[in-house]
């Protein structure tokens, strides 16, 4: 399967920035990756950034709420974000989890939700430093798997990211080794949950990916992307990770 390379604007981003999309967009299309390439930039830029896409890269949300509309001022629908242009939704960001008190329940409720719309749900988990150091890195993501990934959802309908908090924006990653042996169990895992077709759900590595960590990054076993939050917001940075894609579809 194609690699999925996402950037994650996170609260980054004014009209003017959809003119860093706009070089991204025209170097794929003059550059064509060996990977799928998606932008989530936040939610008031989405139907521009789907106009400056060109269809060269997809587009998606951050966040949705799991119902489809009512009254719950300032959030938006899976199906608001369908409707805009989107492709993808991020759901159970650490920084959802952490700032939103978002549990493994809510961020089913939201995958649910962008499978009913219509979306692809990049659902992701990831330990704590402190339960790293504990040893139960391996637990904890377990866990987040049995919580966070709906049971029903069909297996086009997810993306899996694996970010390791103490990783995101900090300019740390685990060793190769600790990533390998990381995908391998969520494979493993969700291959118990959802059966064996779930050999090809994507499972995407966050947290400090960078130009001169993507290609290692990128080539170990079980990674089928990745998902990059600083290094998405400049095309310089951007389009060097996902060249570094692996040639595997
Ligand atoms: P980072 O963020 O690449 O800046 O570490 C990754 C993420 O939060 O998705």
């Amino acid at each position: 399967m194609r690699q999925l390379i996402a950037g994650n604007w996170k609260m980054n981003g004014l009209g003017a920035s959809l003119a860093e999309l706009d070089v991204i967009a025209n170097h794929v299309a003059s550059h064509p990756p060996h990977a799928d390439i998606l932008i989530c930039p936040p939610a008031t830029l989405i139907a521009r950034a789907v106009a400056t896409a060109k269809e060269c890269l997809a587009i998606g949300g951050q966040d949705c709420r799991a119902e489809i509309s009512g009254a719950f001022t300032g959030d938006v629908s899976a199906e608001m974000l369908k409707d805009a242009g989107a492709a993808f939704v991020i759901v159970g960001h650490s920084e959802r989890r952490q700032y939103h008190q978002e549990t493994d329940a809510t961020v089913a409720a939201k995958a649910n939700a962008a499978h009913r719309a219509g979306l692809v749900a990049i659902v992701c988990i990831g330990e704590t430093e402190a339960e790293r150091n504990a040893g139960k890195a391996l637990d904890v993501v377990a866990r987040q798997i049995e919580g966070s990934v709906p049971q029903q959802a069909p297996i086009s309908s997810i993306v899996i990211a694996y970010e390791p908090v103490w990783a995101i924006g900090t300019g740390r990653t685990p060793t190769s080794s600790e990533i390998a042996e990381m995908h391998a169990h969520l494979r493993k895992r969700l291959i118990a949950r959802l059966g064996a077709h779930a050999k090809d759900v994507r499972l995407l590595y966050g947290g400090s990916v960078k130009p001169s960590n993507a290609r290692e990054i990128l080539a170990l076993p079980e990674v089928g992307g990745a998902l990059v939050g600083g290094a998405s917001l400049k095309a310089s940075d951007f389009q060097p990770i996902f060249e570094a894609a692996a040639r595997n579809s």
